[in-house]
């Protein structure tokens, strides 16, 4: 089966007219559509339940999002029931007909970009361009994962087993079973999307469990599968709360897999209670979990140190920090310290913010809790550094919160160590390149990092050091592109599953040998 090689989905540049219109013509199209209600899908059936998840605006907290269903821990049962009964037949479809459910689904999304986009502006609080982007990479990961379910399903004619005269022997890639997707708010379309399509493209069925904070962005993208004619039951919508729905549907025996994007708490406690077997239980679970990252920029005394500063800001506070790759800490050498304060303090004293709709480079938090961590980790800033931007609340009806940056911090401190997800900014110094490598190391993550300089045996000796899964040269430590960049991990950050890349789907499927006597 030949399909047209993969590309990554253009961003859409707003500064042109028509462009900028077309967002504006969406935003207004789903602010229309705002406060439904939206149902559970367990199988063939929609269940509206009584109680729901309110989803709010978090750059307008008066303006109510959607009313989402939530699941119960029999309703939970009955998803898992219609998951396993749809795996007997889904596993049997080939891989070129469940690719194809996901090409069908990018040419839609695509088409209906600004929609999607539209979307998590209101809801999760995107400026235009980060929402942009993350419909994007959505589209990418269903291109992306069609074609490599497709790859995989012909290993045997591009990595052939080694030959043995008298037999037929071949390794194919099955799929585990029923598995649980948890993912994160911060990417709510794009990485909904790509655990999803990478587990029901591997011919397993699953139990999407949605971030509660923006259940429907995750909604419209199963509405969208059912559009493009998915056989119910393969994705199964079942909002709820982690502490009765997570844990319940963690530990249950039929479960086969969890993949898992989020905290380090959370991926933790997933860890732990799939490692418990229980009743019923034939199998060891596999859990694949991305977790946090206290990423981290190191400049030496050669690096272009405006090119530096640019892309420290734009790490540091690009969709208000709330990335697990986001560059919460820069580490720079002694003779350009001064220089670099200086400079990623004017860059982001540039930065505005205000209503996402509006189109404000910097917007709110996700919400009332994140909103008190951070600005209680900038008071614990206070005490650690000395603040040089920032500081506070801003101005604003929802979490908004001031881009802040503080310098003369230690490497043991809190602000250097823990992650904060949010708009918080720490900088060190260090007397040479080895001493500020030594301390971006000095970390329980190993998510992304960068080091700028124009150095080329520094830059060597960076790229061997820098103890992360992502690791740039001269860039910032956000955006990895599906295909182009895959993305992981290491250490508390997760399992290093390297979404967007070619060994991801290994994740999903067993390889299963069969050899036959000729
Ligand atoms: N993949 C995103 C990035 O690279 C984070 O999830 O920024």
């Amino acid at each position: 089966y030949t399909v047209t090689p993969f590309q990554n989905e253009p961003f859409t540049d707003f500064s042109r007219p028509e462009n900028k219109q077309a967002m504006e013509a969406a935003l207004l199209k789903v602010k229309a559509e705002l406060g439904r209600d939206y149902p559970l899908r367990i199988g063939s059936e929609k269940v509206m339940t009584e109680q729901k998840i309110v989803s709010v605006n978090p750059g307008n907290v008066d303006q109510v999002i959607g009313h989402v269903s939530k699941a119960t821990q029999d309703l939970a049962e009955n998803a898992m029931n219609a998951a396993l009964n749809t795996f007997e037949t889904w596993k049997k479809t080939t891989a070129v007909d469940r690719a194809c459910y996901l090409f069908r689904a990018a040419k839609l999304m695509r088409e209906r970009k600004h929609e999607f986009s539209a979307l998590m502006v209101y809801e999760a609080g995107k400026n235009w361009a980060e929402a942009d982007a993350d419909t994007a990479e959505a589209i990418d990961f269903m291109e992306y994962y069609g074609r490599e379910m497709i790859r995989l399903s012909e290993t045997h004619t591009h990595r052939p087993l080694t030959k043995l005269p008298g037999e037929e022997n071949r390794l194919t890639y099955i799929p585990l079973g029923v598995g649980i997707v948890i993912p994160p708010w911060n990417f709510p379309l794009a990485i909904c999307v790509g655990i999803t399509a990478a587990a029901v493209v591997s011919g397993n069925t699953v139990l999407l469990k949605p971030a509660s904070v923006t259940p429907v962005i995750a909604h419209k993208f199963v509405e969208l599968m059912e559009e493009v004619g998915l056989p119910d039951g393969v994705i199964n919508f079942i909002p709820g709360s982690g502490a009765e729905v997570g844990d319940y549907l963690t530990s249950h025996p039929k479960t086969r897999f969890i993949s898992f994007t989020g905290s380090k708490e959370i991926g933790l406690r997933i860890n732990r209670l799939a490692a418990q077997t229980n009743e019923g239980q034939i199998w060891m679970k596999r859990v694949i979990a991305e977790m946090g990252g206290k990423d981290g920029i190191v400049v030496d005394e050669t690096a272009d140190l405006e090119e530096a500063a640019k892309a420290i800001v734009a790490s540091a506070f690009g969709f208000q920090g709330q990335k697990c790759s986001a560059g919460s800490r820069v580490i720079a050498v002694a003779s350009v310290y001064d220089r670099i304060v200086q400079l990623v303090k004017e860059h982001t004293e540039k930065l505005t913010v205000g209503l996402p709709e509006l189109n404000y480079p910097l917007g709110p938090v996700s919400d009332q809790q994140a909103y008190d961590k951070i600005l209680a980790y900038i008071e614990i800033g206070k005490t650690e550094g000395r603040l040089l931007v920032g500081g506070g609340k801003a101005q604003g009806n929802g979490y908004y919160i001031e881009p802040t940056v503080f310098t003369d911090v230690d490497g043991r401190a809190r602000i250097m160590q823990e992650e904060i997800f949010g708009p918080v900014l720490a900088i060190a110094k260090a007397k040479d390149y080895k001493e500020a490598i030594a301390l971006y190391n000095d970390t329980e993550f190993g998510l992304t990092g960068s080091y700028f300089s124009q150095d080329e045996a520094r830059i060597a000796y960076a790229l061997e050091e820098m103890h992360c899964g992502n690791m740039y040269v001269n860039r910032k430590c956000t955006g990895a592109l599906v295909g182009v960049h895959p993305f992981g991990g290491f250490n508390m950050s997760g399992t290093d599953s390297k979404a967007g890349g070619h060994d991801y789907l290994l994740l999903y499927t067993q390889a299963k040998l069969t050899s036959r006597k000729l």
